[in-house]
């Protein structure tokens, strides 16, 4: 999406090699309008795909999966939530997320009660990195006994791997915005 590549340019901060801030629009303020538009491109990326349900994961996720919700005739968005401890509990689905960027542990966890085998699950998430997020959330999307539609993604760096070995597994995946490199405060667009 090139009005996104140039925001990217034009507001996002290269920090080192590896981490991007969109505070301005993604990950602190919103953007409304641009998420809309975010989301509306989302809907048509995975028109043809029968999906029912939504499923993203705390806190950043929400925004644009309910943008994509709404742009695909409001859908029900699910997020999952992030928890310490991984108690055993049988009313939901859990799948531990490990954090590059944050150097941390955690355990997501969705409500059986809102995915169901009948569903047809996009995963929505702002960014993807290594794919820990992504394999979370496709764990449960398994779990259910749902079917994954696929992943739309607002930016993936690629240059850390995930959405490859998400696309070698055969995974319908979409990325906004793709980026090869950070080097010297500039982004490099695939
Ligand atoms: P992965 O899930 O793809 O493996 O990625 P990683 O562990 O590296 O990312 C963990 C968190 O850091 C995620 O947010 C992700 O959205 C965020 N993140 C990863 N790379 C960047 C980046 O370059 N810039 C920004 N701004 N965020 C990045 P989270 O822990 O789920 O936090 P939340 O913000 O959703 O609450």
């Amino acid at each position: 999406m090139k009005a996104l590549e140039e925001k990217i340019i034009a507001d996002g901060i290269a920090l080192g090699t590896e981490v991007v801030k969109v505070d301005s629009f993604l990950n602190h303020q919103i953007d409304v309008a641009f998420m809309r538009a975010m989301g509306q491109e989302f809907a048509r990326l995975f028109a043809a795909d029968g999906v029912t349900r939504i499923l993203t994961m705390e806190s950043s996720g929400i925004a644009i999966a309910y943008a994509a919700a709404e742009a695909m005739n409001d859908l029900p968005v699910v997020f999952a939530k992030k928890s310490r401890t991984n108690t055993m509990d049988t009313e939901t689905y859990a799948a531990s997320v490990k954090s590059f960027t944050h150097g941390t542990t955690s355990v997501a966890k969705v409500a059986k009660k809102f995915i169901s085998p009948d569903d047809v699950v996009l995963i929505i998430d702002d960014f993807l990195a290594h794919g820990e997020a992504a394999a979370a959330m496709t764990s449960i999307v398994r779990q259910a006994g749902a079917k994954l539609a696929g992943i739309g993604v607002v930016i993936e760096k690629r240059f850390q791997g995930g959405g490859d070995k998400l696309r070698e597994e055969g995974v319908h995946l979409e990325a906004l915005a793709s980026i090869a490199k950070i080097e010297d405060g500039k982004i490099t667009f695939c």
